[in-house]
């Protein structure tokens, strides 16, 4: 009954783990769970308020398709201030969080069989939002050398006539490097020269480490076929108020337009309320935050390293670490590839972290440090064990 669309993708890879740590935890085990997505700090007070403020005040209806335009016009104010580019409010389109923002630009710009190619590791949604497009997604290998950053020449090797889009996650999601501004410079226009249409997935840009210098898309001043993706989520603490948006190129936003009056409308009325607020109130708490999760980075990274046969990139941004965990899985016959000791390490040591290949990259696991210090201490103390009873 279901149509060859949904049958041609896959349910969130995610979904074996979370399904365990959930049977364990309902069995009274203490599961420390690395797959979060989302940061553990509660949303800020004053952006709260801003949403009871809104039913108050019974800001509780239907607004412009596109979203508030007082919340568009903050949107624009924050790239003037950061980047020193203007938007207009119409190059601007508020949706229920950067996924949709993601997959509403897809739905607007591809067409039967088109390409669009996908670093990998990938953010899990990236291929299967191409296919539900009716694209296709082409995976472009990168190199451990590289950091997992994508080169010219690989991206170019991935290209033919059917070729669309790119979209690029800087900061990484899964790996957490950052591309410097010339890295990111010379991607951007090789890939408008090649007529690709470039998306830009910025949503962890408040989370840099290291006095790494993050540099947007937007800095470059190129509009045309350029879409950066954004949101309130991770930089607030506001996953579930689902506010993300897109900005960029007018021609395809007022594409995406069409597309949410048709699907969704606009997003929740209270939560871009409380986005406002976000992006307009007081910011000490974005630098608070970030700090939080660079001690904790430290702190993974550090016992991470200890661990002899692990290797992973520094991460300098988001809040995950990816982990090659190859050279155990040679030395183990009890363990044959990531999912195996993803499944192993939550039933025997009772630690949840994400299979590599749910992001295209076999032989790695991810861990999300968005927990306490005290759970990541734990958990670094259970896996460092685990990892010594499998060889
Ligand atoms: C790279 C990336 N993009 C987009 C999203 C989705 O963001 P939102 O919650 O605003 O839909 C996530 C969430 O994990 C993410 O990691």
């Amino acid at each position: 009954m279901l149509s060859s669309k949904i049958e041609n993708i896959e349910l969130s890879g995610t979904m074996e783990v979370s399904a365990k740590t959930f049977e364990l935890r309902s069995k009274g085990i203490d599961v420390i769970d690395l797959c979060v997505g989302e940061p553990d700090l509660p949303t800020p007070e004053n952006i709260k308020k801003a949403g009871i403020n809104a039913i108050d005040h019974d800001k509780t209806k239907y607004t412009i398709n596109t979203g508030i335009k007082e919340l568009r016009q903050a949107i624009a104010d924050k790239y003037k201030n950061e980047w020193g580019i203007d938007f207009s409010i119409d190059e601007i389109i508020v949706s229920n969080g950067a996924k949709q923002s993601i997959y509403n630009v897809l739905q607007t710009i591809i067409n039967e069989n088109e390409e669009v190619l996908i670093p990998a590791p990938y953010y899990v949604s990236y291929p299967h939002m191409v296919k539900l497009a009716g694209g296709k997604p082409v995976i472009v290998e990168t190199k451990r050398i590289n950091q997992y950053k994508p080169t010219i020449d690989e991206i170019a090797s991935y290209i033919s006539p059917k070729s669309k889009a790119i979209i690029l996650c800087n900061p990484n999601n899964p790996t957490g490097t950052v591309l410097t501004k010339k890295e990111l410079e010379t991607i951007v226009n090789f890939s408008i020269e090649k007529n690709l249409v470039v998306i830009c997935d910025e949503i962890y840009e408040k989370l840099i480490y290291n006095k790494t210098e993050f540099t947007s898309v937007a800095s470059f001043g190129k509009k045309e076929n350029v879409i950066i993706i954004n949101g309130v989520s991770k930089t607030y603490s506001m996953t579930g108020w689902r506010i993300g948006y897109a900005i960029g190129s007018k021609n395809i936003v007022s594409g995406m337009n069409k597309l949410q009056s048709h699907s969704t409308s606009n997003a929740c009325t209270i939560s871009q309320f409380a986005s406002l607020e976000a992006l307009t109130g007081d910011q000490a708490l974005v630098e608070q935050q970030r700090i939080i999760f660079e001690e904790r980075r430290n702190l993974v990274y550090n016992a991470l390293k200890e661990i002899e046969l692990f290797s992973c990139v520094e991460p300098k941004g988001a809040f995950y670490i990816f982990v090659d965990i190859k050279k155990v899985l040679e030395k183990s016959d009890k363990i044959a590839d990531s999912e195996e000791f993803c499944m192993k390490l939550l039933n025997e040591a009772y630690v949840a972290t994400v299979p590599g290949s749910v992001f295209g990259k076999a032989g790695y696991i991810r861990i999300s440090y968005a927990k306490s210090n005290k759970e990541l201490t734990e958990a670094m103390i259970r896996l460092k064990e685990f990892v010594n009873t499998i060889i």
